[in-house]
C-alpha cells in the first residue's frame, strides 16, 4: 500500500508576529503535519527560531510537529526539541560525523528520527542507517531560506531512496520549491510527504491556505 499522502507547510512563510494563528489557520485549512525549520547561522547562512518558539506552538494544535534541524552540531539539542513537542526530529547527515548515533539518540528519546539530505550529498550516506529511520527528508533546494527554485535533479535521487526504503515504513519527504507545478514529479517517484512554505502560506487567510494546500494535494494524488 501507498504511504499516505502528507501536506506539510513550513511556518518559515508564516506571519512571524502571529505564529499560533498561523498554525491554527493551516491546520484548520487541512494540513497534515507543521514543518519546523531550525536554522543556526551556521550549518545553514540564516537564523530562524528554537525549541522554546516550538514549545510556545505546542498547544495551539495536536498535528504531528516534524522538526528540520539545520543546525550543527544537532546532538547537543535533540532533548530540547523532544521536550518542546516535536513528534518527528530530523537532523542532516552532512551536520555531524555520527549520523547513526544521531538517530539513536532521537529514538531513545522517543520521537521519529528523520534524515536530511541537501541537493549535492549522494543517496549513499543513508544506506547503513535504513533500520533507524523513521523519514527521509530530501532536500530541493539547497537549506537556509523560503521562496527558492526545485532543483529537478533531485527527483531521480527520491525514486533510488524509493527503491531503498522498499517496504520499510519510512515517509519520504521533500523541501523546497514546493508547488502544484513540481510537486507532480516528487509524488511520481515515490515521495508522499511534501514541505512548503510559500505556496502554502500565500494568500494570507485561510480560505487560500485551504485552496493551496488543496492544489498540491491533488497534484501528488493524481501523480502516483
Ligand atoms: C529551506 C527550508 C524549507 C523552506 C521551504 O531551508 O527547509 O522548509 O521553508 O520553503 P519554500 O516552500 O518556500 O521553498
Ligand atoms: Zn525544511
Amino acid at each position: 500500500m501507498a504511504r499516505p499522502i502528507r501536506i506539510a507547510p513550513s511556518i518559515l512563510a508564516s506571519d512571524f508576529s502571529k505564529l499560533g494563528q498561523e498554525v491554527r489557520d493551516v491546520v484548520e485549512a487541512g494540513a497534515d503535519w507543521i514543518h519546523l525549520d531550525v536554522m543556526d547561522g551556521h550549518f545553514v547562512p540564516n537564523i530562524s527560531y528554537g525549541p522554546d518558539v516550538i514549545k510556545a506552538l505546542r498547544p495551539h494544535t495536536d498535528a504531528t510537529f516534524d522538526c528540520h534541524l539545520m543546525i550543527s552540531p544537532a546532538d547537543p539539542y535533540l532533548e530540547a526539541f523532544a521536550k518542546a513537542g516535536c513528534d518527528i526530529i530530523t537532523v542532516h547527515a552532512e551536520a555531524g560525523p555520527h549520523l547513526h548515533r544521531s538517530l539513536q539518540a532521537i529514538r531513545a528519546l522517543g520521537k521519529k528520527a528523520g534524515v536530511s539530505i541537501n541537493p549535492g550529498t549522494p543517496e549513499s550516506v543513508i544506506e547503513y542507517v535504513m533500520d533507524e529511520l523513521d523519514l527521509v527528508l530530501v532536500m530541493s533546494v539547497n537549506p537556509g531560506f523560503g521562496g527558492q527554485k526545485f532543483i529537478p535533479a533531485v527527483v531521480e535521487k527520491a525514486r533510488r531512496i524509493n527503491q531503498m526504503i522498499g517496504d520499510r515504513p519510512i515517509d519520504l519527504e521533500i523541501d523546497g520549491g514546493i508547488t502544484p507545478e513540481t510537486a507532480p514529479a516528487a509524488a511520481a517517484a515515490g515521495v508522499n510527504a511534501f514541505v512548503a512554505g510559500s505556496a502554502v502560506y500565500k494568500g494570507g487567510s485561510v480560505d487560500a491556505y485551504r485552496q493551496n494546500i488543496q492544489s498540491i494535494r491533488k497534484a501528488a494524488e493524481d501523480a502516483r
